[in-house]
């Protein structure tokens, strides 16, 4: 089967076509990613801001989807997936009805698909097939969340951020250090010639965590507002000593450190939780999906602690990372095989969507 995956729900226009194959451990194969990037136009705004998404959605989506079929060397299509959510709403609407209107006149099914499914099939799309069961940290821009997969296409959620996002936290203190956005990617390489123990950032604290009771709703959650406040508290302290105002950057020295600083706590606090996941749960694999997990730092450690506990770690090269509708494909394809869903063609955009 050969299917047309659609993505719009933040800020990347994207159109993937993706097959079948009768590979037993891979069991699909790319035959076209595209993706249109709107960061520039939000860079200016320092975050995505809704409304100049959804608009720029509308003029990039045909050339998107064009490029994606050319490229893939005009295949007859089986179906179209497409992210129904969650996302920002006008621009979800944008791919959904795009995707309906493309469904109905090829005579093809239309499969709706949660967008966190799709970063969680990147992984099989990149590796192939997860030893199962599996434990799977999704985190990005707009997620942090901690799945278990006791068979593919099963996804029981064990916790998620109660606050903000880790890559959402990556881009508040990038803003906080004068270092644009996003600013992941820029903290990212900063850490790297930095002290990451030049500041002693404080681990998150959860108040109904209770390690002897994994089970409870809550225990396995995230939070990193506080980590946020702190690196707030200590930059406006530095400026102060310094005589700087907020519009004024700290010494480089300084910046480097506090980049370094965060990131290792925020890279500890991850995978501390996903390990433990995968240890209380007898994991036989583990994945890391979503567009923080470009992280240099969060690969080699999640690298290096499954070495040394004999668990393999999945996690997709950047452009399966980051937003891109190859990974909505796979999961429409996952689904449509799965479950046995009745794809119809009366389906609407949800903002909040529940896996
Ligand atoms: O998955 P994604 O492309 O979009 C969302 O669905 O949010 O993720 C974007 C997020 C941004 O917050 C960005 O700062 C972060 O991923 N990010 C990184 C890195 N590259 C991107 N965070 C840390 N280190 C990176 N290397
Ligand atoms: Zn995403």
């Amino acid at each position: 089967m050969i299917i047309l995956g659609i993505e719009t729900s933040c800020d990347e226009t994207s159109a993937a076509v993706v097959e079948e194959t009768a590979g037993a451990d891979r069991p699909w194969r790319i035959r076209s990613n595209v993706v249109a990037s709107q960061v520039a136009i939000h860079r200016e705004w320092g975050g995505v801001v809704p409304e100049l998404s959804a608009r720029q959605h509308i003029r990039d989506i045909c050339g998107v989807v064009e490029r994606a079929l050319t490229d893939a060397g005009s295949p007859t299509l089986e179906a179209v997936a497409v992210t129904q959510g969650p996302g920002l709403v006008g621009s979800l609407l944008v791919g959904l009805q795009f995707a309906k209107a493309l469904a109905w006149t090829r005579s093809v099914p239309v499969i709706p698909v949660h967008h966190l499914a799709g970063h969680i099939e990147s992984l099989v799309l990149q590796g192939g097939e997860m030893p199962m069961p599996a434990i799977v940290l999704v985190v990005s821009g707009g997620h942090t969340s901690l799945y278990r997969l006791a068979a593919p296409g099963s996804y029981e959620r064990l916790g998620r951020t109660r606050d903000d996002a880790a890559g959402e936290a990556y881009d508040k203190v990038g803003k906080l250090l004068h270092l644009g956005y996003p600013g992941g990617p820029v903290i990212d390489r900063l850490a790297t010639q930095g002290n990451d123990r030049a500041v002693a950032f404080p681990k998150m604290r959860l108040t109904h965590a209770d390690r002897n009771a994994p089970e409870l709703p809550g225990t396995r959650d995230f939070s990193f507002s506080g980590l946020k406040t702190s690196v707030l508290r200590h930059v406006t302290a530095r400026r102060a000593a310094l005589g700087l105002t907020a519009a004024d950057p700290l010494p480089e020295r300084e910046t480097i450190d506090v980049a370094a600083s965060f990131q290792r706590v925020v890279v500890d606090t991850l995978l501390d939780r996903l390990f433990d996941a995968a240890r209380w749960y007898q994991a036989r694999s583990i994945g890391i999906a979503g567009g923080v997990s470009a992280n240099s730092r969060l690969r080699a450690d999640a690298e290096e602690r499954g070495r040394a506990k004999g668990i393999p770690v999945f996690v997709p090269d950047l452009a399966l990372a980051t937003d891109n509708a190859a990974m909505i494909a796979a999961a429409g394809l996952r689904r449509l095989r799965g479950a046995g869903v009745e794809p119809h063609i009366e389906i609407n955009a949800e903002a909040s969507l529940a896996l």
